[in-house]
């Protein structure tokens, strides 16, 4: 089975950090959500995989060459503009061939996986078989009404008044019938080519749609809310281990790692919490649920449900919470003029205390 994973688009709800990188490359317990995707597909048995890149290809070609640090074989398919999932799969025609595939949506993280519905897939190969996840909002997702037998009768993308609490969740598994479907749609009110309207149209034609429901954590990684929220799940996994140096006056309680290269100075630190490699620790009090990136600094500070992307310093600054700071980005206190003074970067958002 082959693999298609779609990360272009555009990651709007995920400013400002998708200013300067694709959302997909956001990381989550300090690695970034596409490793988090091409684990999950070696672990199902699809290491030939087919990528969808947008605007920002060259920073995914960086960081995932051609996969093989990864165990998969990444074959790069450039989109002009992101025109919809459905669009995804016309354009991977020729990689994708006849076989059976799976597309995997770039910014989505199940972290139980998928094994159990992969294996109902190659067991009974119906036309299609997707993902489904009970929520008790599903509007802002496409949504599932499936019979008792588990085939799909009908499907919506974010319906206003959704008539199932079944979200489609962004792992799906095809036929080469899929490509029928694709050709065959039309554009939505949105404008996109809706992979949901290419599966109603096979379910309208009587082909067996199937939906295996997921039980995991689920998350599209699309807001900043989310983010925070899978590095907390992803970070309760941890097994602690240090790699770096640690000083006798500090003290690590719970899952705590430290990273290769990075040092931990006076400071306390309450897993889960991973150090990333070169990052400096000193006078601070970390966690838990937080990640901090590659040679970030942090002095005299106290942190924690948060995310330091590579680079960050935070100084004198104590009781920050669910927050993410930006690569190479700085928050320190005021030192002579008490006053605040902020350089934000487009569609930032900051919140301080009156
Ligand atoms: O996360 C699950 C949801 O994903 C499903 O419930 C919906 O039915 C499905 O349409 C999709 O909705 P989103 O609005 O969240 O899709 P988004 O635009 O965020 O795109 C999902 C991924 O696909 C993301 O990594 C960007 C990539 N993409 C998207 C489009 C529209 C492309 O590579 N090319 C595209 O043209």
């Amino acid at each position: 089975m082959k693999a298609l994973v779609l990360a272009g688009g555009l990651g709007s709800r995920l400013r400002p950090f998708s200013h300067s990188m694709p959302k997909q490359l956001i990381p989550i317990a300090n690695t970034p959500v596409l490793v988090h995707v091409l684990e999950q597909l070696r672990a199902l048995g699809a290491a030939d995989v087919g990528m969808i890149v947008g605007d920002r290809a060259r920073e995914i070609t960086a960081a995932l060459g051609d996969g093989s640090a990864h165990g998969v074989r990444i074959t790069y398919i450039p989109q002009e503009e992101p025109r919809g999932l459905a669009h995804c799969v016309r354009i991977a025609r020729d990689f994708l061939g006849d076989e059976d595939f799976v597309m995997y949506l770039g910014d989505n993280m199940l972290p139980q996986g998928v094994a159990d519905i992969a294996r109902d897939f190659r067991a009974r190969r119906p036309t299609a078989q997707i993902v489904v996840h009970r929520v008790t909002d599903p509007s802002a997702f496409g949504v599932a009404e499936v019979d008792a037998d588990g085939r799909v009768t009908r499907l919506v993308e974010k319906p206003l008044r959704p008539r199932s609490d079944l979200a489609v969740v962004g792992v799906y598994f095809f036929t080469p019938a899929v490509h029928r479907a694709v050709d065959a749609i039309r554009p939505s009110p949105r404008g996109e080519l809706e992979i949901t309207d290419a599966l109603q149209w096979l379910v309208t034609r009587g082909h067996d749609v199937r939906a295996g429901v997921y039980t995991g954590f689920w998350k599209d990684t699309g807001r900043i809310e989310d983010v925070l929220d899978c590095n907390r799940e992803l970070l309760d996994a941890l097994e602690p281990a240090v790699l770096g140096e640690v000083d006798g006056a500090s003290e690590l309680i719970g899952a705590v790692v430290v990273q290769k290269g990075a040092r931990v100075v006076r400071s306390r630190i309450v897993g889960p919490v991973v150090v990333g490699p070169g990052a400096v620790v000193e006078d601070s009090h970390i966690g838990p649920h937080t990640s901090i990136g590659r040679d970030c600094r942090l002095r005299s500070a106290g942190l924690d449900y948060s995310i330091m992307l590579d680079g960050a310093t935070v100084q004198r600054v104590s009781g920050v919470h669910g927050s993410i700071i930006g690569r190479a980005a700085t928050v320190t206190s005021a030192t002579t003029t008490g006053r605040k003074r902020l350089v934000v970067g487009d569609h930032a958002s900051i919140e301080v205390a009156a």
